[in-house]
């Protein structure tokens, strides 16, 4: 269970800070807060109090202990202090070395990579080049910046300066608490959901992926620090708003946005579901029920067969099999010439909870896992 310190300063997205909290202690976080003097002016110090479970801090001098300072007590506590909303005069002081309140003290003993800002503020602030010369400062010496949001803001304005949404908030905690480096300095793609294949300009042939396993993979890959890219077709579980994504309709979209998407060293997992087949000659208008008897099904271009593999360091392949039938799957691996399969029943297809097999190609010891898609995502990242 993770300790996260939230500094909130005086702006007025201060207001949505105890959703955040609730969010956070949602998923399991220890959560303490300190405000400085002019926050309260935007959230009371009951809420903040009720919500996190603990008490505010805010004063320097209140009960100092001359054992354990209160400022340091915090910093030993916690493992990431969280500033939002970060004010322009907050940013200012944190870059300029200033710590005349409980916030910015704590902050200057702080280990920077630990350190996150969400600054919000009018579009005029946003804009002003001392701010982004003291956000640049801070972020060359590793402090993380959440960028605000374009659209209207409080003051009535329009432009960038919004609080991002509480999960890009969320996530970027979890990236930030992350500690394992395995998974840096190689590019991800995870391909979701369901393809789409034209019978005419009105009918499709299309299946019933929710794009829920690629999506968790994606989620977990981006919670470790990695650099990924979520490309989908049809999917009925939202994309998460912090993940990159690309829509793509049929195999043949799908296979040219993986080729232009290859860096140096990639890793591409495939858990979409992608049609097998087309139609010969999709109709350019709708066709007549009559017609629709003699529509000639042929199949589909092999995406993982024509991924170019000059700069792959291993694919991930699904094999949805009636029966988990682990022969097919083999026999799947083989032919498509890839390092890991992971097996799968039909009946994994939309629910939440499943049972899976990981068979790879140099490892004759086959891993048996039943349990949800997220469980099942982790459990494939410390395989691959
Ligand atoms: C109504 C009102 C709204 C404000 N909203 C913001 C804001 O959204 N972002 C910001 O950076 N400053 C905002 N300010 C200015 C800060 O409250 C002010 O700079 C204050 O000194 C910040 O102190 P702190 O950083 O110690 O909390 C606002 C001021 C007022 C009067």
């Amino acid at each position: 269970m993770n300790n996260i310190l939230i500094g909130v300063s005086g702006g007025i997205s201060a207001y949505k800070v105890p959703s955040l909290i609730r969010l956070l202690i949602k998923d399991d976080y220890n959560v303490k807060v300190i405000v400085t003097e002019d926050a309260l002016k935007f959230v009371t110090k009951e809420t903040l109090e009720i919500i996190s479970g603990n008490r505010v801090y805010f004063k320097m001098f209140d009960n100092v202990s001359v054992t354990s300072p209160k400022h340091i007590e915090l910093v030993g506590w916690a493992d990431c202090l969280l500033i939002v909303p970060a004010t322009y005069n907050t940013i200012g002081k944190l870059a300029g070395g200033i710590a005349n309140n409980l916030l910015s003290l704590v902050a200057s003993a702080m280990d920077n990579n630990k350190l996150i800002l969400a600054p919000s503020m009018n579009v005029n602030m946003w804009e002003n080049k001392i701010l982004q010369s003291n956000l640049n400062k801070l972020k060359k010496m590793g402090v993380n910046i959440i960028e605000p949001d374009s659209g209207f803001l409080a003051c009535k304005d329009t432009g960038k300066g919004r609080l991002p949404d509480i999960e890009i908030i969320h996530a970027t905690i979890k990236r930030v608490l992350n500690t394992e480096k395995r998974f840096e300095n190689i590019q991800y793609i995870v391909t979701a959901g369901g393809t789409e294949e034209d019978i005419d300009k009105v009918r499709v042939i299309s299946n019933r992926s929710s794009g829920r396993m690629g999506i968790e993979i994606a989620k977990q890959l981006y919670f470790k620090g990695a650099d990924v890219l979520i490309i989908h077709g049809n999917v009925s579980v939202g994309i998460p708003i912090y993940l990159k994504s690309v829509y793509v309709k049929s195999a043949e979209m799908m296979l040219e946005v993986i080729n232009k998407n290859i860096g140096n060293n990639t890793i591409i997992i495939m858990a979409a579901a992608i049609s097998d087949f087309k139609i010969k000659n999709a109709g350019k208008e709708k066709y007549h029920k009559k017609e629709l008897r003699h529509i000639e099904f042929i199949e589909n271009i092999d995406v993982i067969k024509n991924i170019k593999r000059d700069n792959i360091l291993k694919i991930v392949g699904f094999a949805l099999e009636n029966g988990m039938d682990r022969k097919s799957a083999i026999e799947k691996l083989k032919r498509k010439n890839i390092d890991t399969i992971i097996l799968n029943d039909v009946s994994s297809i939309g629910s939440e909870h499943t049972k899976i097999e990981i068979i790879k190609r140099k490892d004759n010891n086959i891993i048996e896992f039943e349990g949800t898609k997220q469980e099942i995502a982790k459990l494939i990242l410390d395989h691959i």
